[in-house]
């Protein structure tokens, strides 16, 4: 049974809000040979939830959307409050990209009676975002394991934008003993982009019109030290004085990081290997919002 099926313009929508109802939905449609492509997001979405959707859509007969603002991985003085929610809205863009259903819990729900067990992946998650947002990737990982087991996805699919969560998710999936969680294939998709070049982003919202109009320095600085790489440069530290000269250049923002760093590790080099995956990434605030972006770097593509 499910609480609401609703149509958009382009299809029928199921709207689940239990684990117990979405579990017997997922049962029928696996009875019927069905795949499941899962794309977990917060809501609020964009055009890069819906390239993920769409991409989902087109390998897989069912796919579940979940929203979730998830406040296990907001710090206590963070936006959990102020989060943008619109559920009409994103419904339309889960039916328009192509997705079967919504699950959309309570946070009773997902975490009953106030249960907490966290789960830590570490390695990838004490530097940058971890260092910025101490109990962040706990609140990801945690929450993460938990859709998988309400969701039961095949496949699950995440956005580059948050670069460093998606190798805290593959972690998850590396070293879970739930089988729910590391059955799951983790497919991740370039970041969409503003045609100026910012990262979509559901917080993008939150940006005043004089935000916005500098908030693309931030793709400027990333792509000039990617320009600089293709012209040979390798050192790590020309390539983020390069990104923060260019961040330099809109005074009222406050660089939290620009960096150059292994992709795989997150670890520094002084000068990288011609053969060595890199990812440059980026925070940074613009009044009160803060946004992240990377580009990552692979010479053997
Ligand atoms: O990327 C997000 O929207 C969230 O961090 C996620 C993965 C849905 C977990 O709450």
């Amino acid at each position: 049974m499910y609480l609401r099926r609703m149509t958009t313009p382009n299809r029928d929508v199921a709207v689940f809000t239990t684990i117990a109802d979405l579990h017997s939905y997922l049962a029928d449609a696996r009875r019927s040979g069905a795949t499941v492509g899962c794309v977990p997001t917060m809501g609020y979405l964009h055009d890069g939830h819906a390239s993920l959707i769409r991409e989902a859509a087109a390998h897989h007969k069912v796919v579940v959307v979940s929203i979730f603002v998830n406040p296990t991985q907001f710090g206590p003085s963070e936006d959990f409050e102020r989060y943008p929610r619109d559920f009409d809205r994103d419904l339309a863009i889960v039916g328009n990209a192509g997705g079967t259903a919504i699950f959309f819990p309570s946070v009773e729900e997902m975490y009953p009676s106030g249960a907490r067990s966290t789960i830590h992946i570490d390695g990838v998650t004490e530097m940058l975002e971890g260092a910025q947002r101490p109990t962040h990737f706990d609140g990801v990982a945690t929450v993460v394991s938990r859709l998988f087991e309400a969701m039961l996805p095949d496949e699950a699919y995440f956005g580059q934008k948050d670069y460093q969560q998606t190798l805290v998710v593959k972690r998850l999936v590396a070293t879970s003993p739930l089988e729910a969680v590391n059955r799951a294939t983790i497919t991740v998709l370039p970041t969409q982009r503003e045609v100026d070049g910012l990262a979509r982003s559901s917080r993008n919202v939150y940006l005043s019109q004089e935000d916005r109009a500098d908030a693309p320095v931030i793709f400027r600085a990333l792509s000039r030290a990617r320009m600089a790489y293709a012209d040979g440069e390798r050192s790590a530290t020309v390539l983020e004085q390069l990104m923060l000269d260019e961040l330099s250049t809109v005074q009222r923002l406050q660089v939290e990081y620009a960096t150059a760093v292994d992709a795989v590790t997150l670890l520094p080099s002084s000068v990288f290997a011609d053969d060595q995956h890199i990812v440059l990434l980026v925070a940074a605030r613009l009044g009160s919002t803060r946004l992240i972006d990377n580009l990552v770097i692979d010479p053997t593509a």
